[in-house]
């Protein structure tokens, strides 16, 4: 049977063919409000043109319509080339593709007629919320649905980002989302003063966080050996590494970075020997917890199994941590080469 038959390639087709079309009409409205921070008066003084209601159309054109309708498409790919088996259902998949637009022309049209909830990138009123909850959890039925069915016992590293995405955002859209409705496009947030501050913002950074990082680093996990024509390590595997040591290195290394980030951003102008004089009990709990978790991760057999972790020599814990702090570098060498005057 040739991949046409095996797969659902038709689903991934509709998808990709929306995210051309979202893309053009969400950076149109970019360009729409980019000018209208120059010429206010592009507005013709109509409501619906006014700035106020086109940058959230614009933001959720292209996060979610353009950005969400490229993630179907390479998710639905991906997890059926990797599995080697079609996906799971095709009725439920196409609802997932007319549900995600009908979402969309329904932000399309109640954005500008002024409806929203006032959250940043989660303005849609609740029987749209509602929608988007169906839909989402249509997807992880067909996403894991596909995954348990798979015809090959390994689970490719792409579809870790993709399952990871689309549990978070299930997460993060349906508890920021509660609200009380007040008529059929009206709600109040379940959550009063500064916790729905707090909720909205856990949502709004972590849907940058999966949406825009985790689902599209799983897309990058897939197209870019693949485009490379060589498999994720190549590199290493070349020079005759293990690949449990490979693992260990890039994992390890990410984590060296995230510390050294972390200790980075305590300040804008100290550098972090410069920070370090300023005691914080917290920062050095979470210093020391994140190493020791890494260790434990690397040393500990039963844990690295899981992983897939082999341990790392003295010298290739220094590499790692080279590789991590040299990512950050270029932050510390900013503050420093700042002029002082600028410094707050
Ligand atoms: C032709 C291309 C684009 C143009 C002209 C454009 C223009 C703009 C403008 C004028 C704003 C408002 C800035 C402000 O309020 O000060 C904006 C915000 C934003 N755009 Fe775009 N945009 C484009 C493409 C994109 C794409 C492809 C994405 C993501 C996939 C994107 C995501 C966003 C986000 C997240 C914001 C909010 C940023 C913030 O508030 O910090 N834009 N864009």
């Amino acid at each position: 049977m040739d991949a046409g038959s095996t797969y659902n390639y038709k689903v991934v087709r509709q998808f990709a063919v929306m995210t051309v079309v979202w893309g053009v009409v969400g950076m149109l409205v970019g360009v729409i409000i980019a000018a209208q921070l120059i010429w206010p008066e592009l507005n013709f003084n109509v409501p619906w043109l006014t700035y106020g209601r086109l940058r959230p159309l614009h933001t959720n054109a292209v996060i979610f319509a353009f950005g969400g309708s490229a993630l179907f498409a390479t998710s639905y790919y991906v997890v059926q080339r990797t599995c080697h088996t079609r996906l799971f259902s095709g009725g439920l998949a196409a609802f997932t593709f007319w549900g995600w637009q009908a979402i969309i022309v329904l932000a399309a049209v109640t954005l500008p007629l002024g409806y929203t909830s006032g959250k940043e990138y989660a303005e849609l009123e609740w029987p749209i919320d509602i929608l988007i909850a169906l839909v989402w959890v249509a997807y992880a039925v067909v996403f894991f649905g596909t995954l348990a069915k798979r015809k090959i016992p390994h689970i490719y590293v792409a579809n870790w980002f993709f399952g990871a995405f689309i549990i978070t955002v299930a997460i993060l859209h349906i508890v920021n989302s509660a609200a009380v409705p007040a008529g059929f496009w009206k709600s109040y947030s379940a959550y009063a003063g500064a916790q729905d501050a707090m909720v909205q913002w856990w949502y709004g950074h972590n849907a940058v966080g999966f949406f825009l990082t985790a689902g599209f680093l799983g897309m990058m996990y897939y197209f870019i050996p693949k485009q490379a024509g060589r498999p994720v390590y190549w590199w290493g595997a070349r020079d005759g590494y293990p690949e449990g040591e490979l693992r260990a290195l890039g994992f390890a290394a990410i984590v060296f970075a995230n510390v050294a980030m972390i200790h980075a951003v305590r300040s804008r102008h100290l550098t972090i020997v410069g920070s370090l004089r300023k005691p914080n009990a917290a920062l050095w709990w979470i210093t020391g917890g994140t190493l020791a978790a890494l260790a434990l991760a690397i040393y500990v057999p039963t844990v690295a199994d899981i992983f897939r972790f082999a341990p790392l020599s003295a010298g290739q814990i220094a590499i790692a941590a080279a590789a991590g702090v040299a990512g950050i570098a270029w932050y510390e060498a900013y503050k420093l080469l700042r002029p002082r005057r600028s410094r707050m």
